[in-house]
């Protein structure tokens, strides 16, 4: 018996993995958060599952349902949306399940900033312009940030920042960005990305307020850095013509040549 934490991704109910799917389908029990996680994920719960939607349970309750169901020796799955690694509430059910010695299995999701890139139709790393992603968020009612976690400290990098969380404060956002990466740098927010009302609102960092009206709620991420819409950016050395490469060796006497490429080697860049 265990419990499967399962990334169900950021929306479209065909974003979730088979190996998602398949431990739905084969969980007799299915807690989901339901604030974000699709509907239409729960039609792969096998019949006669008991599906709770933890929403409005507490962490406790939550904890019985879990410790309930390793009692009678059935398996859970149990649904947060995007992947579970980041802002997912998973750490605190993790260590309920050590203390109480219950078995659980971690099977990652497709994570939001991953199909607010999709929407944009964007790389958010590009040779020479940025290549490092800031997943953040600035503080809430509930979560405090700690002390070096501001936007200013990561701001002073240059790199793309992907701001969950936050699409209500972006005044502020917008104030504490500017004196670093400039007005006239470029932003997309993109609200319930691979939903089907999925919206994109692109701007600067001087305009985006005035773009964005208050239907714009929630579920957006604001993504921030001069890569976005950039065509100025020097191609990688991946697909270069003459590069020598473990996979393209450019010569007989490259150090690479006669060495057989393994599988998910794929040098610095893949
Ligand atoms: C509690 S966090 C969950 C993050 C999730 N674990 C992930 O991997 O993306 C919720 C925040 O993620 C972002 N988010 C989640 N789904 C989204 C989507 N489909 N489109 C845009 N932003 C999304 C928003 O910033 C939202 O406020």
């Amino acid at each position: 018996m265990t419990i499967h934490f399962i990334g169900a991704g950021p929306g479209a109910p065909d974003l979730l993995t088979l190996r998602g799917r398949d431990l739905i389908a084969s969980s007799p029990v299915c807690l989901y958060a339901g604030s974000l996680v699709p509907e239409q994920v729960l039609e792969h719960c096998p019949e006669g599952a008991r599906i709770i939607n933890t929403a409005p349970l507490s962490l406790d309750e939550i904890i019985d349902e879990m410790h309930s169901a390793h009692a009678a020796g059935l398996d859970v799955a149990r649904l947060h949306s995007g992947d579970l690694s980041v802002w997912s509430a998973t750490g605190e059910q993790l260590r309920r399940l050590r203390e109480l010695d219950i078995p659980y299995a971690i099977t990652p999701g497709v994570p939001s900033f991953s199909a607010v890139a999709a929407a944009l139709g964007q790389e958010l790393t590009l040779p020479g312009v940025a290549q490092s992603v800031v997943l953040t968020r600035t503080p809430g009612r509930a979560s405090a940030m700690p002390d070096g976690e501001t936007l200013a400290n990561f701001a002073k990098t240059g790199a793309t920042l992907a701001i969950h969380l936050s699409v209500n404060k972006l005044d502020r956002v917008v104030e504490e960005l500017v004196p670093f990466y400039g007005g006239d740098c470029p932003v997309a927010i993109v609200w319930r990305a691979s939903w089907p009302d999925e919206r994109v609102v692109r701007g600067q960092l001087s305009t985006i307020a005035s773009r964005v009206d208050d239907s714009l709620q929630r579920t957006a991420i604001i993504l921030v850095g001069p890569v976005l819409g950039s065509e100025d950016f020097q191609e990688s050395c991946l697909y270069a013509l003459g590069y020598d490469r473990r996979f393209r060796p450019q010569s007989a006497d490259s150090p690479f040549a006669g060495t057989a490429p393994v599988p998910g080697d794929e040098g610095e860049v893949s």
